[in-house]
């Protein structure tokens, strides 16, 4: 479904964690104690889970199931790859697009994920846009800039309309399973940031409706001074997504 608000969200990205047994456990355990979340809840767990934790958030509004990432082409001959319609056909709403490890790990390209975006969205899927700058960048304070660049070349092409349905999640590389996150001043002026390019690029109305996430070591205990920064409208949890415990602390933290 395409949405057209700001909202809140946690996103818990898995990884290449859990077999399927344990994270159909880490699902139901999640979803049991879930207790009236303030936003959305996404899991993105491994494709060879989709279906199983499908049937574990069915008829739980406020959760959804992502992918970790999707192929640029419709079908065809790409042996090992999943593309949108496979996902869409699994009840799948949202697909993690651009995460800094799929950048660094296997090349993607600004113009390679305007394609997937452009995929996603096609099939009603939701992205969520990963954009983030290495410690290098950080250091040279030409942060800003490397990330509007993401921005402008993997999104900025679509419609306004089409834009409505993305999320974006801001990563910082630095933070990423480092256990150094990002303070919340740095979190807050980079969203700031971000949500001032799509102003310019789509319009105020629509930069406001534009859910932007936090991911980098975000966990129970640093959430919700992240979250309370006005343009930090969740985030995007890695290690601390495992344990539910933590998780559920996490969602508790929104504002
Ligand atoms: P950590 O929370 O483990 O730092 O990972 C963040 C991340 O990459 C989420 O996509």
């Amino acid at each position: 479904m395409i949405k057209n608000m700001r909202q809140q969200i946690v996103a818990g990205n898995w990884k290449m964690n859990t077999t399927l047994q344990e994270g159909a456990e880490l699902a139901r355990e999640i979803v049991e104690r879930l207790d009236q979340p303030k936003g959305l809840v996404v899991f993105a767990a491994p494709f060879t889970h989709l279906t199983t934790v499908q049937t574990t958030v069915k008829g739980h509004i406020n959760v959804h199931l992502a992918a970790q990432n999707c192929h640029q082409e419709t079908k065809g001959a790409y042996t090992g790859e999943i593309s949108v319609d496979m996902l869409a056909s699994l009840g799948v709403e949202f697909v993690l697009i651009g995460h800094s490890e799929r950048r660094e790990y296997f090349k993607e390209t600004n113009a390679l994920l305007a394609q997937k975006v452009d995929q996603a969205l096609s099939k009603g899927i939701r992205p969520i846009f990963c954009c983030g700058e290495p410690l290098k960048i950080r250091e040279k304070e030409t942060h800003v800039n490397f990330v509007k660049k993401q921005l402008r070349e993997s999104l900025f092409h679509l419609t306004p309309e089409q834009f409505k349905s993305v999320v974006i999640a801001y990563e910082p590389i630095w933070a990423i399973g480092t256990g150094k996150t990002a303070s919340s001043q740095q979190a807050q002026d980079m969203h700031q940031a971000i949500r001032k390019a799509i102003a310019s690029k789509y319009g105020k109305r629509i930069a406001n409706a534009t859910s932007i996430l936090y991911g980098g070591s975000c966990n129970a205990a640093n959430a919700a001074e992240l979250f309370s920064q006005p343009d930090v409208d969740g985030g995007l949890i890695g290690g601390a997504s495992l344990k539910a415990a933590d998780f559920l602390q996490i969602i508790q933290a929104l504002k």
